[in-house]
């Protein structure tokens, strides 16, 4: 479920972004003519995406890890979202192009805010919560893992594949793990601890 949303929040950010980028551009450029026809015909969809946006975007809030150093940024990314709300229907509605520019501004400086907030988040519990010692595949695993792909494996969290799904065999996982792949940074964990977790993921995670 949570997984199902955060998906579909994207994709609407993305398709809210994606008209508000047009319709800026056209306010910007003077096309005010193209800007009213625009409008009018994106109007029914425009609302279904903005009404998704927010629908979502109030349940991922409800389930927001609060608690951590990081928090400013969530509630910088929330002002920023909130605030450019009013920004954007009063630009439009008097076709003020500082005003319209602005909410672009902070609706999509918000967007690399939360992604920001999302890498130190996982940097910081990586070191917070693992045990330099040890080599217990499960907690290891819940420490440098977890926040990504989930006590599961299947969350996709910073867009971690879904583990159950890999094909990879103990020693691919290892290697993935000491050495990171694509948006997956390397684990900080000595050689022992890669083959705890590999062997946990693949006995525990894989296949349920
Ligand atoms: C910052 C988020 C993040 C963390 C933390 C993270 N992963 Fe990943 N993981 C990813 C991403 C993104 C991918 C997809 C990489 C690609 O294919 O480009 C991935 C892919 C994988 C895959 C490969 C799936 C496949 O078949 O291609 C495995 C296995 C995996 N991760 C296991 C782990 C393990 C074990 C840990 C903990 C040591 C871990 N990951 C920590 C983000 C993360």
């Amino acid at each position: 479920m949570y997984k199902g949303i955060l998906h579909t929040h994207y994709l609407v950010v993305i398709l809210f972004l994606f008209i508000y980028v047009i319709k800026t551009v056209l306010l910007l450029s003077n096309k005010t003519d193209l800007l009213a026809k625009f409008s009018k015909k994106i109007k029914v969809p425009e609302m279904i995406v903005s009404f998704l946006f927010l629908g979502t975007g109030i349940y991922l809030m409800t389930q927001l890890p609060f608690g951590s150093k990081y928090d400013y940024l969530l509630w910088i990314k929330l002002v920023m979202v909130f605030s450019s709300i009013p920004i954007a229907v009063i630009g439009f509605k008097k076709s003020n192009k500082m005003l319209a520019a602005l909410s672009l501004l902070l609706i999509t400086g918000s967007f690399g805010l939360a992604e920001v907030y999302h890498k130190k988040k996982g940097i910081a519990k990586t070191i917070e919560t693992t045990n330099p010692e040890s080599t217990d595949g499960k907690s290891l695993y819940l420490a440098n893992c977890g926040l990504c792909h989930g006590d599961d494996g299947k969350l996709g969290m910073s867009g971690a594949k879904d583990i159950t799904a890999s094909n990879l065999d103990v020693s691919g996982i290892k290697e993935i793990i000491m050495h990171g792949k694509g948006a997956m940074p390397a684990a900080q964990v000595n050689e022992e601890q890669a083959n705890a977790i590999s062997e946990y993921v693949n006995s525990q995670i894989k296949g349920h």
